[in-house]
């Protein structure tokens, strides 16, 4: 474990540093959404329902608190969709003032709010009528973005459209061409028509989010897997990677950012991806434990869209050893920290996540820099939340010791 850094790199200028959280994974009660319908009818993959979550939807003010006590500067959240439109063309005046005050709350605490719009959650009304790739829905989802200026012109800076744009392609060739399961390695073969239409949405968003206020950064955030040639495969990764992953990174080649998510990689050779080796460590995912992932996501980003700012919208690790925790951040750090003195600009780092949370089917994998009680819903930070906190007194990144 490494709890003293051997050096440090100062933030750059406005640097973002803080932590991340979704509004399905931690709210509670949603119960208009496509994946509480998903959660109550039986759908293969889905061991338990996320129900009352981590209640996050009452108990927002504690957990900006404690953030804000932990020394982060910068808060990234979801708002709803389900919520705000429950029916189409019907917007609540009450979650809208809900999120509204999320806003003002964050700042009334030293928090800068950078606002998701849509997190994998969509209403249900929206799914029934065909999803992403029916008729319409680019204009629909721009609809609602517009009726989110009363949360957006509180003096939010960044915006991110749609979360990991490449994972819905992804969900949505799986459930074309199956049933919805996943490969021991790699991803399955995504939708090119979802690959469309969430292009599409995206930019109808963006241009929703400059009508609210043309000075607001807007960005989507794309799962960077991390792809490395092995035995001399490197056409064969770029042409894995390139549907996967480099079609949404040159999608966002005129965005103000995007937003780079890691966690492990996967290694391809001549015939497709490997598994990780039996030996390797193993994360509660089942991922590989392998803390460079964001280094690597960072330099492969910024060599697909050049000159486009980043920012580290999620990077973290299931487990249950916060030790582990403390020391997969403690190297990914040091990879920011290398990509930053190289001259990648890296303007923000937002670990994933701020609370343990449903992680799309089961509580067990535990990413939390914060645990909560499922009875009482009282939160207790684990040392790694106070460890990466600190950073934001300092204002510097840790560097790991070198071997000479
Ligand atoms: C998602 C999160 C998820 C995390 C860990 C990302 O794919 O944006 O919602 O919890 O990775 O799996």
């Amino acid at each position: 474990m490494t709890m003293t850094p051997a050096s440090s790199t100062p933030f750059p200028d406005g640097f973002l540093w803080g932590a991340s959280t979704a509004a399905h994974q931690i709210e509670g009660n949603n119960t208009n959404s496509d994946w509480w319908h998903k959660e109550h009818s039986g759908t293969p993959h889905i061991k338990e329902p996320s129900l009352d979550a981590a209640d996050s939807y009452h108990r927002w003010r504690e957990d900006m608190d404690l953030m804000a006590v932990l020394g982060f500067t910068d808060y990234r959240f979801s708002i709803e969709w389900a919520r705000i439109e429950p029916a189409p063309g019907h917007f609540s005046r009450a979650a809208l003032a809900h999120y509204r005050r999320m806003v003002e709350g964050a700042f009334e605490r030293g928090l800068r709010p950078m606002v998701t719009l849509h997190h994998f959650t969509v209403p249900r009304w929206f799914e029934e009528r065909g999803g992403w790739t029916a008729d319409g829905a680019a204009d629909l989802f721009a609809r609602y973005v517009r009726a989110c200026a009363p949360v957006l012109n509180q003096g939010v800076r960044h915006v991110c459209t749609i979360n990991e744009p490449n994972m819905i392609a992804v969900m949505a060739g799986a459930a074309k061409n199956g049933d919805g399961g996943f490969p021991p390695a790699g991803l399955p073969t995504p939708d090119a028509e979802t690959t469309e239409a969430i292009i599409e949405a995206h930019r109808a968003a963006t241009a929703a989010v400059k009508e609210i206020d043309a000075t607001i950064n807007t960005g989507w955030t794309i799962a960077n897997q991390v792809y490395q040639a092995v035995d001399g495969a490197e056409e064969a990764t770029a042409a894995y990677r390139h549907p996967r992953e480099d079609v949404f990174i040159e999608a966002a080649r005129a965005d103000d950012w995007i937003g780079v998510q890691s966690y492990t990689r996967t290694r391809i050779g001549p015939d497709g991806p490997i598994p990780a080796p039996e030996d390797a460590e193993r994360t509660l995912t089942q991922w590989e434990y392998y803390p460079s992932a964001v280094g690597h996501a960072l330099r492969h980003t910024a060599e697909i869209a050049p000159g486009v700012p980043l920012v580290v919208t999620e990077n973290g690790i299931a487990t249950a050893d916060d030790d582990r925790r403390l020391d997969y951040y403690a190297g990914a750090l040091d990879e920011v920290a290398a990509a930053i003195e190289d001259g990648v600009d890296v303007q923000g780092y937002l670990a994933w996540s701020l609370l343990d949370n449903y992680e799309w089917g089961s509580y067990e994998p535990t990413f939390g820099l914060v645990a909560f009680d499922p009875e009482t819903f009282a939160r207790t930070p684990k040392p790694s939340a106070a460890w990466l906190g600190g950073f934001g007194r300092t204002r510097t990144l840790p560097r790991l010791p070198r071997t000479p």
